[in-house]
């Protein structure tokens, strides 16, 4: 829901931007401390999902860690200030440059994802002279019922060490002597809608950490990853996703050994519903089953849609608007049509949505895409050499 003013805002601005609305963030950001904090868990936001300055300038004055997929994220986290004693680098493929600026950071810990790189951390630390702490990352095999691109927990997924590989990895890092394992990771996947899959985690974990009780394995940090989802259909009733129901979950039903600490790695939900892509209606076309309204953002700036079918509200700001001075005004209102809503970018997969239901639309008007806060403005490119696309806050 936006105001008239930040629709007013939107129209003289020009197009495409994202728009981050710094309030929403705020109250997420408040709502993730306060229902955490209950349990005492850590909470690590995952840089992946937005590393816009001013996004992660708030994010870090709530106290929040940072989660790293790679050497520049890393970096970044230190540029903005997150405690490197709540920094955590995951990642398949970490190049030697890059374990070799985390060591030099002195970060919390490394999230390792096979016996091959738990070797190479350990000679390059070695090097240094240096421990590195390390969680590993293990693939618990839980379906996370989201789309398979970001599904992760999967025996079939690229990410994390195989349950059965578990006996040769503890055999390995008895001989590794610089590095010191202090947690065990988990990540089962994205947009995660169905929390009976967070509880298949919990319970595989319980089922994992007594795998290590019985090794006589000290485990002291337990990181169950992200992937809370959030409501792309009804962003306005949902901006603040169901954190309350997320925590108790874990609380519930982890079992953990004294003194253990739980950690968390949330993107999405703590900054997807706090971004909008702004776009203007460049052309509407007439198909021949269809009308397309052509906008001057496409796949370039927001890529989820043409990656993974993904959803995202549309709405034409301009009718919403004027239907409001119209119905106030008491003149008629406009009447929906159906759109092919696209971009401008040579490829038929450039397209936000097929039919969408909109007010009568016309050049010029400012169509926004709703929860694209997050994995949005990250994953946007200069393909057909589009230009950067600009951030706007509130
Ligand atoms: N931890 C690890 C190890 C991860 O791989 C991810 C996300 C997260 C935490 C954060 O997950 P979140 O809380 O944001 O669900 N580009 C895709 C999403 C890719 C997610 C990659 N990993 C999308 O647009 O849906």
């Amino acid at each position: 829901m936006f105001t008239t003013a930040v629709i007013n805002k939107f129209k003289s601005t020009p197009t495409p931007f994202y728009y981050y609305d710094l309030d929403v963030l705020k109250q997420t950001l408040q709502k993730v401390k306060s229902e955490s904090s209950k349990y005492n868990f850590i909470v690590h936001y995952a840089l992946k999902a937005n590393a816009n300055n001013e996004v992660l300038e708030i994010v870090r004055a709530n106290g929040i860690g940072a989660d790293c997929v790679s050497g520049n994220e890393v970096k970044k986290a230190v540029e903005c200030k997150f405690g490197r004693s709540h920094i955590v680098f995951a990642g398949v493929g970490k190049s030697d440059e890059e374990i070799n600026y985390a060591l030099d950071s002195d970060i919390f810990c490394f999230n390792c994802e096979s016996k091959e790189e738990l070797e190479i951390i350990n000679g390059l630390a070695n090097a240094k002279n240096k421990t590195a702490s390390i969680a590993l990352r293990i693939n618990p095999n839980v379906n996370a019922n989201t789309h398979k691109y970001i599904t992760t927990g999967l025996e079939e997924n690229k990410f994390g060490i195989n349950l059965w590989e578990l006996d040769d990895v503890v055999k390995l890092l008895e001989t590794l002597s610089n590095i010191k394992l202090i947690g065990l990771h988990f990540h089962i996947g994205s947009q995660i809608t169905d929390m009976s899959s967070f509880k298949s985690l919990c319970l595989r974990v319980n089922e994992i950490q007594g795998w290590f009780v019985s090794h006589k394995i000290h485990i002291e940090n337990v990181n169950v990853g992200g992937g809370l989802g959030v409501d792309y259909h009804d962003p306005d009733n949902h901006m603040i996703p169901d954190f309350e129901t997320y925590f108790k979950l874990f609380h519930d039903f982890l079992e953990l050994r004294p003194g253990q600490k739980v950690h968390f790695e949330l993107g999405r939900a703590i900054v997807a519903q706090c971004g909008t892509l702004v776009s203007k209606v460049l052309y509407i076309k007439k198909g021949v089953n269809t009308n397309f309204a052509i906008l001057d953002a496409g796949m370039t700036e927001l890529m989820r849609p043409a990656l993974y079918q993904a959803y995202h509200k549309i709405e034409n700001l301009t009718a919403i608007a004027d239907e409001k001075w119209e119905k106030e005004n008491g003149s008629e209102s406009s009447f929906m049509q159906k759109y092919d809503v696209v971009g401008p970018i040579c490829e038929s997969s450039d397209c936000f949505g097929k039919a969408v239901n909109l007010p009568e639309t016309s050049r010029g008007d400012i169509v926004v895409l709703r929860t694209a806060g997050a994995y949005g403005e990250v994953m946007s490119n200069g393909y057909n050499l589009r230009d950067k696309v600009k951030a706007v806050y509130s």
